[in-house]
Parts: C-alpha cells; sequence; structure tokens
C-alpha cells in the first residue's frame, strides 16, 4: 500500500523504541521506501543494525560522519521523504523540534523536511502534561505538523496517566490516512452506514441478524485514506471505531435514519452498507412490562427505508450506493432495487458464493450501474472498498 513512497522513521530516546522496530517492519511489507534515522540516546534502547535489517536501508545516526556522501544523502532524504514519522518523540525531540534545533541527524533532516510530519509522544504523564511541552506541541500544531495524542494507561516509570506511545496499529492507520493514496476524495464528504439494527422486543430482547459491520468499516476507512472527510453511522459491532473517521453508534433502524437524514444533504457520496431491518415490533420497548411469547405475541410494523429516502432527495452532483443481497438472479434484482430506490450504483452480493456476505474476511460483489455490471473475483472487503470508490469515480 505504500509503494513508491518514502517513510522516514524518526526514533528517540525512549523506552518505546522497540516498537519502532515493529513499524519499520510492517512499513518495508506495505513496499515503502523506509529510512530510519535514530537520536543518540534512541541507541541506549535499541542498535540502528535492527532497523538497517529490517528497513534494507542504511540507519542514520550522526550528523557529523566524515563520509561526505553520507552528509549529502541525510538533506536528499529530506527532500525525497513523502511522510516524516516521529515515533516514539521524547519531550527533548518535541522541544527541538518547536523550536528549530537542528543539533543532530534526526532534528537536522526533520528542519530541512518539507513534507507532511507526523509526531507520536512517548513521555512521562508530568512531563507530557507540562505545559512547556503543551506548548511545544501547540507550536508544533501551529506550523502545520500533526502531532497526536499518545495514549493514557500504565507507563514504563511506574505512573498511571497520559503519555504512552499509541499502539503500533494506530500509527500504522495514521500512516496509511497519509500516504497510501493519494488523496482524491479530498474535500469530499462521505457518509457510510454499517451493522446490523437491533429493534427491541422487550427490556431484555432485540431482532437483528448476522451482519458484523466489517463490509462498512472497510468502505469507511478506504474514503479516510483517500482523504474524505467520512461519518460513519454504525449499529452495534464488535469492531474499533476506525481511526480518521466520525463515528456516530446507533442501535435501532430509527436511530439509523434520524441521524443520517440529519447530515444526508451536505455529503457528496453515501454507502448504504447497513442490514437495516425491515421491520421492528410495534410496541416500544419501554412500554412492556412483561417479557412477551415468541413469537406469536410480536406484531411487526415497518421500519424507514433509509436508501429509498436519500434516492428520492438525491442531489445531481450527489453519489448514493446501496447494496444488497440475492439469493438469485443478482444482476435484475439490483437493478431494480437501482431503479427503485434511485441510487447511482448497487453492490450486489450473492449469498450462494463461498466467501461472501455476513462474517467472512472476504466479499464476492458484483458492481452495478444502470449500464454496466462489473463482477469482481473473491477479495478481501478492503480490496472490495477500494474498487467501490475507483468504480464511483469512473463510471458513477
Ligand atoms: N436499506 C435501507 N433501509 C431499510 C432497508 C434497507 O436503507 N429499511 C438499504 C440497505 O442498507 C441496502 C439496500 O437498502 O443498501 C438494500 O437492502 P435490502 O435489504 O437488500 O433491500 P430491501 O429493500 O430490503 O429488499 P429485499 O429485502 O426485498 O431484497
Amino acid at each position: 500500500m505504500l509503494k513508491n513512497k518514502c517513510i522516514v522513521i524518526g526514533v528517540t530516546g525512549s523506552i518505546a523504541a522497540y516498537k519502532a522496530a515493529e513499524l519499520t517492519s510492517w512499513a518495508k511489507k506495505q513496499h515503502a521506501d523506509v529510512n530510519v534515522i535514530m537520536t543518540k540516546n534512541a541507541q541506549y534502547f535499541i542498535n540502528p543494525i535492527t532497523f538497517e535489517t529490517l528497513a534494507g536501508t542504511k540507519c542514520l545516526t550522526d550528523t557529523f560522519d566524515r563520509n561526505f556522501q553520507y552528509n549529502v544523502e541525510h538533506v536528499e532524504l529530506a527532500k525525497k521523504a513523502d511522510l516524516f514519522v516521529v515515533a516514539p518523540a521524547s519531550a527533548d525531540f518535541i522541544a527541538k523540534a518547536a523550536n528549530g534545533i537542528a543539533d543532530d541527524m534526526l532534528t537536522t533532516t526533520f528542519l530541512a523536511a518539507t513534507c507532511k510530519k507526523l509526531i507520536f509522544p512517548a513521555m512521562n504523564t508530568r512531563m507530557y502534561e507540562n505545559p512547556i511541552t503543551q506548548d511545544n506541541i501547540a507550536k508544533l500544531r501551529h506550523y502545520g505538523i500533526e502531532v497526536i495524542e499518545p495514549g493514557a494507561g500504565y507507563l514504563a516509570c511506574g505512573d498511571t496517566g497520559k503519555g504512552k506511545l499509541l499502539p503500533v496499529e494506530d500509527i500504522e492507520e495514521h500512516i496509511l490516512l497519509h500516504a497510501a493514496y493519494d488523496h482524491d476524495l479530498e474535500g469530499k464528504k462521505v457518509l457510510v452506514s454499517a451493522g446490523p439494527t437491533q429493534e427491541d422486543i422487550d427490556p431484555v430482547r432485540f431482532i437483528t441478524n448476522h451482519s458484523t459491520g466489517r463490509m462498512g468499516y472497510a468502505v469507511a476507512k478506504n474514503a479516510a485514506r483517500r482523504g474524505a472527510e467520512v461519518t460513519l453511522v454504525s449499529g452495534p459491532v464488535a469492531l474499533k471505531e476506525p481511526i480518521g473517521v466520525k463515528t456516530i453508534q446507533v442501535k435501532s433502524a430509527q436511530q439509523m435514519y434520524d441521524e443520517i437524514t440529519a447530515i444526508s444533504d451536505e455529503q457528496d457520496i453515501i454507502v448504504m452498507t447497513a442490514a437495516v431491518a425491515d421491520m421492528r415490533p410495534e410496541q416500544a420497548a419501554g412500554e412492556k412490562i412483561h417479557k412477551v411469547t415468541m413469537p406469536d405475541a410480536i406484531k411487526l410494523t415497518t421500519n424507514p427505508d433509509i436508501l429509498s429516502f436519500l434516492g428520492a432527495q438525491k442531489r445531481d452532483d450527489q453519489r448514493i450506493i446501496g447494496f444488497s443481497m440475492e439469493t438469485e438472479n443478482l444482476v435484475e434484482n439490483s437493478r431494480l432495487k437501482l431503479k427503485k430506490k434511485h441510487c447511482d450504483m448497487i453492490v450486489a452480493n450473492c449469498l450462494r458464493d463461498k466467501g461472501a456476505g455476513f462474517g467472512t474476511e472476504t466479499n464476492v460483489v458484483t458492481l452495478i450501474t444502470k449500464d454496466r455490471a462489473e463482477e469482481l473475483p473473491i477479495m478481501s472487503k478492503d480490496e472490495v472498498a477500494e474498487k467501490i470508490f475507483d468504480f464511483i469515480e469512473k463510471d458513477c
């Protein structure tokens, strides 16, 4: 995902320095050109050879190396970097970077680089919360450098509080948000619905379906990585809220309808992946005193069809995408749905296909518009999400 991207990883003196090795290995596996620069103090925690082996490039440590080529190299690196990541970033590095101090290889290259810069602090809570550090962070942000809030928890020094290096997978997602795509959706607003809805029968039980939300979360993540401003309206799922996405949690179809219709007007692209329950028990859960006996006692009433509502309100410049699950006549039935719900594209799953639909890591879909139907092979839900946006840009 990072092919042809030059990522510079700065490592400073923190007990979390070893986590930068995992990050380096991941970036290399994403086919990035990875270059690590360490401060002197970082080398007390981890050896440069580790980074050299993982990245396959020289680990830079000292600006005063006698090798002329080597000095040129660090300015070259500042020029060719697509993304500069400092993880872990100590209070000392943050103070130097905020004040333009360039007294070693890392701070010199950092000051010379003009690319996007991300800083992931890791330090003792008291150091992090010190107003001096906070002022330095504010100053860096003022200059357009992103300083990402550290995690909170038990720290290596024995204190508990803010200052923990973010988990490596979160740092990875921040990198992907900036470097995985050319931000072709920059300036666009994208709304995605995901997951099942839960329709209460009584205070204890509810009607739901098998949707895990994975497809919708992949769609939201892909849009964010392409630079869009993304809102995800999610039914109850067991997934972590995606980084870089505004997530609104809902339970019932009515709540999903309310949240979506409140902001649908301002969206450029809306993707309804949610498996919205068509029906709900007639009586509101709160009105029930006793549990009902299943199934005869449940009287059902219809839920609003969100996609149909959005289709009816659609602006010419808006793109609305629905999903459909079919067991037969996939293209014909989906085209009927496309027409009935006035949307621009239907992403259709055939439930008979192995690896398609709910609860799988993969999906098998056909992308259907008024005039085209493109059947995609089995692929990961992340890949399907990417194809959906490629298709919208090209064919909708
Ligand atoms: N959908 C919706 N609101 C509903 C039901 C469905 O917005 N109350 C959306 C889904 O998110 C999906 C699309 O409509 O994008 C198609 O959902 P599906 O359940 O396949 O369509 P239905 O209209 O329910 O048709 P059927 O069940 O007859 O196939």
